[in-house]
């Protein structure tokens, strides 16, 4: 009870539930939720880290938004792709996550929150409640594909801000052109704030149309990138966000996330010294990190043409896919049995809030000899199942 007492509710229930047991008793041998670029066989440039060691990082010069050439090449990536961002609208953040805890900071009293999509990133909740926000969700629906439909956004009471994420984690699906205008007037119409998570954005899997949100001048917008998804390199933290909008509005927050970071002063020196070359000599590994989630989604439809009970959901960019199986086991048992009896490690549907039970993430950065396995598993093990009396 004192230990209650003591602690802010802001950090949940720590207590292991069934999946993360199971995983501490059957480590997997086939690991196919992975998501950490730097594990799986990836062909990394042995001398990629060499630019931190330059003696630029010597000399500490605080810089709360950012020093100036690492913000210019950032900029420089949106303007290849004819994106209108300078230098002055970036902000650099020790990762994603960091960015996230400082726009609730910047948006949210205590008891607001942002709209985030459902299904999606589970991290969400967690990085809102540890500032004292709430999570409201906005369906992502099903017969849409999981496409967001601004219609079905909730105008509630309490919201400062409305999350994308595109393409999204992990139904890999992005904001539909027509519903991109329709969530740009709803903000504006609102006085919310947009916050456009991009992260997997240089690894579209279609060619289905898209648009970046980054620039966009029509509302308060955020767009959030960084290293750990461009370039596979989560271990430099090195995150940020590009911030537009109506001019006035736009200066007012870009000053105000300043002033926050001044307080944290969270990104290394060497690091940001690096920035232009580490993105330039990270070019090997995106590339490489693009033909690896490629070719298993080339993999991933051959495997299921022997289990035609496995249904893919097309992804249209990202890192993941998702599956939907025939609910004769709910997904639960249905990832324990894999992992006990096959060494195989699934996510469950539940784990990123789809509707309804019946769907898998498989992740499409494993190595493929990995995915085959654990598909062939898979579809084995919900075979003997669906041929039981
Ligand atoms: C949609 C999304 N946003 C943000 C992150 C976190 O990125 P970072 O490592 O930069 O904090 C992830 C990580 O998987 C993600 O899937």
């Amino acid at each position: 009870m004192a230990k209650c007492a003591v602690f802010s509710s802001r950090v949940p229930s720590l207590v292991p539930n069934r999946w993360s047991q199971m995983l501490s008793a059957f480590p997997p041998r086939v690991d196919l939720t992975v998501s950490n670029p730097t594990l799986v066989g990836l062909p990394y440039p042995p001398d990629l880290l060499a630019p931190l060691a330059h003696p630029r990082g010597m000399a500490y010069h605080p810089a709360p938004a950012g020093l100036s050439r690492a913000r210019e090449a950032v900029a420089q990536l949106y303007r290849a792709q004819g994106l209108p961002v300078s230098p002055e609208q970036v902000l650099l953040t020790a990762s994603t996550s960091e960015s996230y805890s400082l726009l609730a900071k910047l948006l949210c009293e205590p008891g607001e929150g942002f709209l985030v999509p459902q299904p999606s990133y589970p991290l969400f909740e967690h990085l809102l409640r540890a500032e004292s926000c709430q999570t409201f969700f906005y369906p992502l629906p099903e017969e849409t594909g999981f496409r967001l439909d601004a219609a079905r956004i909730p105008l509630r009471e309490g919201v400062k801000a409305v999350v994308v994420v595109q393409p999204n984690n992990p139904t890999g699906t992005v904001v539909p052109p027509g519903e991109w205008e329709a969530l740009v007037a709803l903000c504006r119409q609102r006085g919310w704030a947009l916050v456009a998570d991009e992260v997997f954005w240089e690894f579209p899997l279609s060619e289905s149309p898209r648009q970046s949100f980054a620039g966009n001048p029509r509302c308060l917008t955020f767009v959030l990138g960084g290293l750990s998804k461009l370039v596979g390199l989560p271990q430099l933290k090195v995150g940020w966000m590009v911030v537009s909008g109506p001019e006035e509005l736009a200066g007012e927050a870009f000053l105000r996330l300043e002033f926050l970071a001044d307080t944290y002063l969270s990104v290394a020196t060497p690091t940001q010294q690096a920035l232009p070359e580490i993105l330039f000599r990270g070019l090997a590994v995106r590339q490489a990190i693009g033909e690896r989630v490629k070719a298993n989604l080339q993999l991933l439809r051959q495997e299921l043409s022997a289990f035609p009970f496995l249904q893919l959901l097309e992804p249209e960019g990202g890192w993941s896919a998702v599956l939907r199986f025939p609910r004769v086991v709910s997904e639960e048992d249905l990832v324990c049995e894999l992992l006990e009896k096959s060494g195989v490690a699934l996510y469950p549907g539940f784990f990123f809030d789809f509707p309804h039970e019946g769907f898998l993430v498989v992740s499409l950065l494993a190595p493929p000899e990995h995915l085959a396995f654990g598909l062939t598993a898979l579809g084995r093990t919900l075979e003997a199942k669906l041929s039981r009396p």
